[in-house]
């Protein structure tokens, strides 16, 4: 079941998903050769909570951090450890809070130091097929077209969507209907309506579209090692289309 909000509980939801924004871009700063994964999840759940706000993860499912730190082959839902960033290394962060009763869930890719020409590139192409999915969501349009827009655009240069992991609607719970699946057929699925808010996360490999489980239970990796990345937003259908709910506006200029 769909759960649409109103706009009021938008607003609470650009609230929660600009503190977000600004928690996401704080560690986006940190990912420095020698920084380790624990430093930035202890870095995010006191940033969170010194804003009043709840380091959803944490808890959730048993899982017992603030974010998930997946480096290179590791696609999503990595745990982070003591393991310390090095120069090349591919990391993606995810993240989620709860502000006022209402989730933002977003996260991004990082590349530490100078990372390779084929993982700047795998990481440019996986943030052009959020963008692209996101200016599909639009009312009038409906799921499997935002899921076809991320799937050609990340076909067309050769790397692969992961299949077992999705997008989803967001609002009191992280996880709502309806799936945001990053392939599809456009013009199929549930109509996009004005209310409906939406966390959309592209999760692209360079080699092929298969994961694997670790033994810690979270960790998702490639079958063939190969690198992957991820990009999510938490984005609301609106009449005036879509609007991008996890940005920072602290960077926005101040009108005189
Ligand atoms: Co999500």
């Amino acid at each position: 079941m769909i759960i649409y909000k109103s706009p009021a509980e938008i607003d609470l939801m650009r609230e929660a998903g600009a503190i977000l924004g600004e928690a996401l871009a704080h560690l986006q700063s940190m990912a420095r050769p020698g920084v380790t994964l624990l430093d930035l999840d202890r870095e995010a759940d006191r940033f969170i909570r010194a804003r009043d706000c709840i380091p959803g993860f944490v808890g959730y499912q048993g899982y017992q951090n603030a974010i998930c730190t997946s480096v290179n082959d590791q696609v999503v839902h990595g745990i982070p450890t003591n393991r310390k960033l090095r120069e090349g290394d591919l990391l993606s962060l995810d993240a989620g809070l709860i502000h006022r009763g209402f989730w933002a869930d977003a996260g991004l890719t990082v590349g530490v130091g100078k990372i390779s020409p084929q993982a700047q590139r795998l990481m440019d192409v996986t943030r052009e097929s959020l963008s692209i999915g996101i200016e599909q969501a639009h009312v009038g349009n409906r799921i499997g077209d935002i899921s076809a827009a991320v799937q050609q655009h990340v076909e067309r240069d050769g790397f692969s969507v992961v299949r077992s992991f999705v997008g989803h609607g967001i609002g009191r719970d992280m996880h709502e209907d309806p799936q945001v699946p990053n392939f599809g057929i456009a013009g199929t699925g549930p109509l996009l309506k004005p209310g409906m808010v939406l966390a959309i996360e592209p999760m692209v490999n360079a080699g092929g579209p298969d994961v694997a489980l670790l033994g810690d239970g979270w960790t998702v990796v490639t079958v063939d090692h190969s690198l992957s990345a991820y990009f999510e937003h938490s984005v609301a259908i609106t009449l005036d289309g879509p609007e991008i709910l996890t940005v920072s506006k602290k960077a926005l200029p101040v009108r005189p």
